[in-house]
């Protein structure tokens, strides 16, 4: 037992998550720091294909998705949602409380193929047979929230990204379907002896509310 707690005290813990959860892991990760002190943290951020990509060379001990690639050799454990909104500028005075089709005469600014967020909508348009006619590729969340802000359109993101934003910075708009919903995941790789400091961790993430 003893012995146990020395390991999880001086390890390391290799975490590597998508962009999007790089708003949810911080709150987490400095109680969990705090009271592991000694543990040595490496913290990745990319998008979905690039985390993916880790995964397949077994760069890191736990990684964060919305969305793990099916693969029976993962363990996937959900913790929070993730909610995707509609936003538009503060001044917006378009279509609202109708359906996402209503609203595809604007331009759609979205993040680059590989994302997460990106992938989601794409599922959500694919199921119900709606292209954006109009839409800008932005490879950041932070950049389309401040370009929705300024008026270059409309967007879909998690509403993570805008916590910690001043309150009418952007317009949630009501749409049929949304918010699209799914669960944060903690996943790791079966054949990956993961470090004890990294199980500890594992826990830390569950207990979050
Ligand atoms: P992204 O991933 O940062 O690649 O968009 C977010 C997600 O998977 O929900």
């Amino acid at each position: 037992q003893v012995h146990a707690l020395k390991g999880v005290e001086i390890g390391t813990l290799k975490l590597a998550v998508v962009t999007t959860a790089k708003y949810v892991v911080p709150p987490i990760l400095s109680p969990f720091c705090k009271q592991h002190p000694n543990i040595e943290v490496r913290f990745i951020v990319g998008n979905r294909a690039d985390i993916i990509d880790r995964m397949r060379h077994n760069r890191d001990d736990v990684y964060i998705f919305s969305q793990p690639p099916q693969d029976d050799n993962l363990v996937c454990t959900p913790f929070l949602q993730n909610k995707l909104v509609v936003i538009a500028p503060p001044d917006y005075d378009g279509p609202d409380n109708c359906d996402l089709k209503a609203l595809m005469d604007h331009k759609f600014l979205l993040r680059e193929y590989g994302s997460g967020t990106r992938r989601a909508i794409q599922d959500y348009c694919d199921s119900k047979g709606l292209v954006f006619p109009n839409s800008m590729i932005i490879e950041s969340n932070e950049a389309i929230r401040l370009a929705v802000t300024s008026g270059l359109g409309l967007a879909i993101l998690s509403e993570h990204t805008l916590a910690h934003t001043p309150p009418d910075s952007v317009k949630v708009l009501k749409v049929k379907d949304f918010p699209l919903v799914n669960h944060w995941q903690a996943v790791t790789v079966k054949h990956r002896q993961i470090s004890l400091a990294a199980q500890a961790f594992q826990k830390a993430l569950l207990n979050v509310e």
